[in-house]
């Protein structure tokens, strides 16, 4: 990935040039009257609160009205919090329309696929391309810009808030007529778009762009191509509504650096964030652990992913939560330890930031449950403990900062276009989960104690050994062509069931699959076989497959079949194989093994690339490594995963800025210990 030469952090309002992670939440005086904000500003600094994000939710109350502006409260946040030596990170404030723009504009409501109006009431009620929508917004954004661009509290800009959050889709007449003219551009003639979309099947042959729709309800399964390219557009209408907001921002603060949160995270899948990386001067993200037993696996796998997206550069924690959140079907508090480990994983991935939703718990709202920096119980609480404490350690790993991922010797290719297609409809099975396959990798990764990256698609694989690319369902000719590169350059390629099998267009390639990575893998399929819900298929190496099988040819000599099918209709046929190629090989998975099954076959394919642990024996599995690279140093992050004491006394390393009770040598349950270590010349 090529890398911005000037990359911009926070402007730190003061002239201390000191690194330091930047501590804080989103902050949402509005809601409180003026002694709480005395208070708050007591308890921010108590914490070590350096920075919030302000008036994220607050365009009710700076435009009360069309030509009506009030932004005397806005000032005396902005000068208090200046005052408390607090930074801020602004928001452009126009995340939610006020009722008076909704009233007197009703076109800018979004649209569901079945014609219904998305009414106002609670919050993002607005199309992503409505042009009267943007003219209001970016009239807001001006204002806001242009009130506060000298302020000295202002390190950063916030477009907006969590784009797409739940306006991602609208297939209002608005977004019809974009659509058109994002097909136009990226067709140039309705000849060529019935070509991609293959209109010659069901009648569906158009003669004139002004014939197309979005894919609203339909009788039975919309176009799939016209699916995916609707998929494609709506990320990129988001995108560039962001642009527009950047750009009003550029030109009144070309010194100040804009941010917009991301939600790289469990399965919002609608905004192709690496994609959007490049519109910003740093990437922000938002993330919420849901309970399980890949709670933990899926934070680091979606901090690693933003980490990468981020090009390897530090990234901004925006919002993640300090105990229960309010939105799920039951929401867990977090226990002893987790507050500091959550936080502290996202560091180890890149972060240079935490930062929580909310700072004070609402009294009042839809989100009145969900925890915050101060809860409704107060400071004298174990939550406001937690955060303190968390504020002084984050203080004392200042060294850190600025540190740069290092690159592991593995990586998971992680592509959304296949995340999008291979979960379309009228598929071989509706049960197929791209982003819990990408999972159970990474969950074999962490069982292993192997570093792995999480990557886009796009980003170089040149410095990678081995490379899983689970469900590579979209391999467009030049993808095709880079993975043979680097398996013939020596790299190790995996991929699962379900790759390789349509195009850009999502049209089958033709001839046995897995279509474009065929010869590459030396096998031919020429049926699918997936599984019913409850069955199961055992392999000859003892694991246990689910929800899909082949019925695999080896094509190509040089093929060792690694695992057969024991059981079921393809009894004796191969299920897993591997095609050796000079220093390389690629590796076919035919069935879903899970987290039980994947972590035996994953140390097999990293003995044969010669990868092994960085961690000693008793850790593997129990601790998490990841690592930071600053000027001459290393910053080995031992995050533990379980809820008992892991011994690491056998690591070199200087242990830097212990957490409380932490004893060298030991981690604590869910504790995480910070080790730097002189960088060796190799
Ligand atoms: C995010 C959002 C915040 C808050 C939070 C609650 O999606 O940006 O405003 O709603 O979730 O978890």
């Amino acid at each position: 990935m090529t890398r911005d030469p000037s990359p911009r952090w926070l402007r730190w309002p003061t002239d201390e040039s000191r690194p330091r992670f930047a501590y804080g939440a989103d902050y949402n005086p509005e809601q409180w009257p003026r002694e709480v904000w005395q208070e708050d500003i007591r308890l921010m600094r108590e914490a070590g609160v350096n920075i919030v994000s302000l008036a994220i939710f607050s365009w009710a109350r700076i435009q009360p009205a069309p030509d009506a502006w009030d932004f005397a409260w806005l000032d005396e946040a902005m000068d208090l919090l200046h005052s408390g030596g607090i930074a801020v990170d602004l928001a452009t404030a126009t995340a939610s329309p006020p009722p008076w723009l909704s009233t007197l504009h009703p076109e800018i409501l979004p649209v569901n696929e079945r014609g219904e109006t998305v009414w106002p009431g609670a919050r993002q009620h607005w199309r992503p391309t409505s042009p009267v929508f943007r003219e209001h917004a970016l009239r807001l954004t001006t204002a806001m810009a242009e009130r506060y661009r000298d302020h000295p509290a202002l390190a950063a800009w916030h477009v907006s808030n969590e784009l797409g959050c739940h306006n991602v889709y609208d297939y209002s007449d608005d977004a019809a007529g974009a659509f058109r003219d994002w097909l136009r551009a990226r067709y140039g003639t309705v000849e060529a778009l019935n070509a991609a979309w293959g209109t010659d099947f069901w009648s569906q042959r158009y003669g004139a762009f002004e014939q197309v729709l979005p894919p609203r309800l339909a009788a039975s399964h919309p176009n799939p191509t016209q699916q995916l390219d609707f998929k494609r557009f709506s990320s990129d209408a988001l995108k560039d509504y962001l642009r527009a907001e950047r750009d009003v921002l550029r030109r009144v603060t070309p010194e100040v650096p804009v941010t917009t949160n991301f939600m790289v995270m469990g399965e919002t899948k609608g905004m192709h964030y690496a994609d959007w990386a490049g519109e910003i001067d740093f990437v922000s993200n938002d993330h919420y652990v849901r309970p399980g037993a890949q709670s933990r696996d899926e934070l680091s796998f979606s901090a690693n992913l933003t980490g990468n997206i981020a090009g390897g550069r530090p990234w901004f924690l925006m919002e993640h939560s300090t105990s229960a959140v309010n939105w799920q079907s039951v929401n867990v508090a977090k226990r002893e330890g987790e507050l500091a480990r959550d936080s502290l994983l996202h560091v180890a991935h890149g972060a240079d930031a935490v930062c929580f939703f909310q700072w004070r718990q609402s009294a009042a709202g839809a989100e009145k449950y969900h925890s915050a920096m101060v809860p409704h119980a107060g400071a004298d609480s174990e939550v406001f403990r937690s955060v303190v404490e968390l504020g002084a350690r984050l203080g004392s790993l200042a060294e850190v900062v600025g540190s740069e991922r290092k690159p592991a010797r593995a990586a998971i290719l992680f592509d959304w276009e296949s995340w999008w297609a291979s979960e379309q409809d009228s598929h071989p099975t509706e049960l197929l989960n791209y982003r819990q396959e990408a999972l159970d990798w990474y969950s074999a990764f962490l069982a292993l104690g192997v570093r792995a990256d999480v990557i886009h698609t796009g980003a170089s694989l040149d410095s990678y050994d081995l490379v899983v690319a689970p469900i590579l369902h979209v391999v467009p000719q030049p993808l095709a062509k880079e993975l043979a590169r680097f398996v013939e350059r020596g790299g190790h390629l995996v991929t699962t069931y379900f790759s390789g099998v349509v195009d850009e267009n999502d049209h089958a390639w033709l001839g046995g699959y897995p279509g474009a990575l065929r010869d590459l893998l030396g096998i031919r399929i020429e049926e699918f076989a997936p599984l019913l819900p409850a069955q199961r298929v055992t392999l000859d190496d003892g694991s246990v497959g689910t929800l899909w099988t082949d019925r695999i040819a080896v094509t190509d000599g040089d093929v060792e079949v690694w695992a057969r099918y024991e059981d079921g209709q393809l009894a004796g046929g191969p299920a897993i194989t591997r095609r050796a190629l000079g220093e390389g090989s690629a590796a076919y998975v035919s069935t879903r093994l899970g987290t039980e099954g994947l972590p035996a076959l994953l140390e097999r394919l990293l003995g044969a690339a010669g990868i092994g642990s960085e961690l000693p024996e008793p850790a593997r599995g129990r601790v998490e490594l990841t690592v930071r690279s600053g000027a001459g140093n290393d910053y080995w992050f031992l995050v533990n995963r379980t809820d008992e004491p892991v011994d690491i006394a056998g690591l070199a390393g200087e242990p830097l800025a212990p957490g409380a009770g932490q004893r060298p040598g030991l981690l604590p349950p869910r504790g995480v210990a910070v080790l730097r270590r002189e960088q060796r010349a190799d």
